[in-house]
């Protein structure tokens, strides 16, 4: 239950593991109050993922938490989605039973909307961690909801690390770009986890373990679907683990302190041949654009295991 003053958030998801991971660590955080999820097009299609989020609540105990379905498919291109990382179902790595409890009525992008003009303006933060589709076409559809989000804080695009999906780009942002673009000048305070980051915080075997000996069946299912999620990456990186992308949104809501960045210009490649979908992150100050996002760098590793540990371990 959230405690009285929790940060108000929807959660904006196209669930995906890690996905998966983000919205328990929400569920399981008394200091957020979650009014909603919405689903998207993105690792898989609308149907999975709007699937899928049911299925997370119902794990997390929470078939009260209303989950609308939204966009299929982006703005102006094909849908392009992930099943070579999160395997078919999206949820790869454990079989968990179909969700009982039924969508909410509302599209997304309609929820997202009313919900914006009926709470407080400014008291109500949104956490994308898919293809910003939903959210972009909210804005377009109702501009006077802009100006009353109180932060976006989410994950995507890249500048050290460049690109997963292509060579130049991350996933949710190459997906829509587009929507991406209508986001990241619409003004409002954006709080952006970036492959940097994520690729920072990575799975070892002692962490999966970790969350597998928690002995809870939130546990069971992080270590599970973890392991699975893990073999893509150590086979393309090489690494010892695999990136757990989307929590970092929900770490920074609970401990900034865990993340640092930049305030710094951040523009969407929407037209380049082979750059499309990519983030052109002013890191260094050389454009004199202005600043409209805090581009995150560096993350504590250990930090945010602990937390996302102590938290999984509270759900049943
Ligand atoms: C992002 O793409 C998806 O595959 C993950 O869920 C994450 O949101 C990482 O590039
Ligand atoms: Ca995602």
């Amino acid at each position: 239950m959230p405690m009285p003053h929790a940060r108000k958030i929807i959660i904006d998801t196209d669930p995906g593991q890690d996905d998966a991971v983000a919205i328990l660590l929400a569920l399981a955080s008394p200091e957020l109050d979650v009014l909603g999820i919405t689903a998207v097009a993105g690792n898989v299609p609308l149907d999975l993922t709007a699937r899928n989020a049911r299925v997370i609540c119902e794990l997390a105990g929470r078939d009260d938490m209303p989950v609308h379905a939204g966009c299929d498919r982006p703005l102006r291109r094909r849908l392009v989605t992930a099943e070579h990382v999160h395997g078919k179902t999206g949820l790869d790595g454990i079989t968990l039973p179909d969700p009982r409890m039924p969508l909410a009525k509302a599209h997304a992008v309609d929820f997202l909307i009313d919900t914006l003009r009926s709470q407080a303006p400014g008291s109500v933060t949104l956490c994308p961690l898919g293809p910003l589709t939903n959210i972009a076409t909210a804005f377009a559809r109702a501009p006077d909801i802009v100006g009353r989000v109180a932060e976006i804080v989410l994950m995507g695009g890249a500048y050290f690390e460049v690109g997963n999906i292509t060579p130049a780009a991350e996933f949710n942002i190459y997906v829509d770009p587009e929507a991406a673009e209508i986001v990241f000048k619409s003004g409002v305070p954006l709080v952006v986890m970036p492959l940097d980051v994520t690729h920072k915080v990575l799975t070892t075997r002692q962490r999966i373990e970790t969350f597998r000996d928690l002995g809870n069946r939130a546990g069971h299912a992080v270590a599970s679907w973890t392991d699975f999620f893990e073999r893509y990456d150590i086979a393309k990186y090489g690494g010892q683990g695999a990136p757990l992308h989307d929590p970092c949104v929900i770490a920074y809501l609970l401990a900034p302190d865990l993340f640092s960045g930049r305030h710094i210009n951040v523009e969407i490649e929407t037209k380049g041949d082979f750059t499309q979908g990519m983030t052109v992150a002013d890191w260094w100050g050389v454009s004199g654009r202005a600043a409209n996002a805090l581009f995150m760098g560096e993350a504590d590793a250990a930090g945010f295991y602990a937390l996302l540990t102590r938290r999984i371990g509270d759900l049943p």
